[in-house]
């Protein structure tokens, strides 16, 4: 096996990359956590530059790399494969991720069930052989052997439970794997999970308010958070903003209720998209306008930490707001659940 070394610039950290393996995956095996989101050329999260050296990209999308930055020698790191030596500089890097870092290891566990949340949302619950460290808000990628698909999926339990996972899947109606969902997988289905991955993760013993902002398998990641912070026993102001079509999209009510009775500071903000002239007396319109809204209203002061989660048009939408009620760019962190490439 050929081994190259690669150089990462401004933070000046070296490490080997195999050929055959993408310089992401090189890095994650090394525990070195660079910026991330879908690991395959859909997000552009890992966009860096090359400085020096020969590589080849796997396909990947031009909405994450348009051809003009190709040309002036952006790369995908989830993508890169490299066939010398490489110098990279690192646009987007974030000293916390880096100092966080948790080596990606292979588990093995057996599903424990699947309950319905909704009419298309499931809690689908895992016991791992092992523990798996991870840190709130981060995810892993679960594979069926038996099937012969992977998907990433957040983890919904905190960091505290690494032995027993949650992941709240939404079902889509040509999901490889969420079509496995209802009925396919039963308790005992053999499953592994390799991870932890993300960077989407709760920053710790910092001041001022949480925002989270989710819509469908969002949650997930977000309960996590949420829960991750109650066990931590931090206090600070906490808004939740949920996007969903209509009511009967809405879950873990009763739980947020609870939540808030216990919670010095926290609101629970459901936003319907489609009310249709139903009973709903919450907020309506898109969960960003919303968003945009009850913030101006209510003046939070302190610096915002703001987590989102969820579709990438949502979170497209929410950044702008966010940014315009004073979040600073590098106190916004999110999690796009792109939709897995097509394979030729
Ligand atoms: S494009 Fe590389 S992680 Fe999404």
């Amino acid at each position: 096996m050929t081994t190259h070394k690669v150089t990462l610039e401004p933070v000046g950290i070296e490490m080997n990359v195999e050929e055959g393996e993408t310089v992401l995956d090189a890095a994650f095996r090394q525990g070195i956590a660079l910026m991330h989101g879908c690991k395959e050329g859909q997000c552009s999260s890992c966009k860096s530059k090359l400085i020096d050296g020969d590589i080849d990209l796997l396909k990947y999308s031009t909405f994450a790399l348009p051809d003009h930055e190709r040309d002036e020698n952006y790369i995908l790191l989830c993508r890169t494969h490299a066939f010398s030596d490489l110098t990279v500089e690192l646009t987007n890097f974030d000293e916390e991720l880096l100092s966080r870092s948790i080596p990606v290891k292979d588990f093995k566990g057996k599903v424990a069930g699947v309950k319905d949340l909704t009419h298309d949302i499931r809690l689908l619950e895992i016991d791992l052989d092992e523990p798996i460290k991870f840190w709130a808000g981060q995810y892993v990628d679960i594979s069926i052997p038996s099937k012969g698909v992977t998907r990433p999926y957040s983890m919904a339990n905190p960091p505290s439970e690494g032995q027993k996972l949650q992941f709240i899947i939404k079902k889509y109606p040509d999901g490889e794997f969420s079509a496995l969902l209802d009925g396919e997988l039963k308790p005992g289905t053999e499953i592994t999970a390799k991870g932890p991955y993300g960077g989407c993760f709760r920053r710790e013993g910092r001041p001022g308010p949480i925002v989270l902002i989710g819509g469908g398998s969002g949650m997930s990641p977000l309960w996590s958070i949420l829960h991750d912070h109650i066990q931590s026993g931090e206090q600070r102001p906490i808004r939740f903003f949920y996007g969903a079509r209509t009511e009967k999209d809405l879950f873990y009510l009763d739980e947020f209720a609870g939540i808030t009775s216990k919670l010095s500071d926290f609101k629970f903000i459901p936003a319907l998209s489609d009310n249709n002239g139903g009973s709903w007396n919450g907020d309506t319109g898109f969960v960003h306008d919303v968003v945009q809204r009850r913030l101006r209203e209510e003046q939070l002061t302190g610096p915002i930490d703001a987590y989102s989660c969820g579709p990438p048009p949502m979170i497209d939408a929410v950044m702008p707001v966010l940014f315009g009620i004073g979040v600073e760019p590098d106190h916004f962190y999110y999690d796009k659940f792109t939709q897995p490439m097509k394979k030729d």
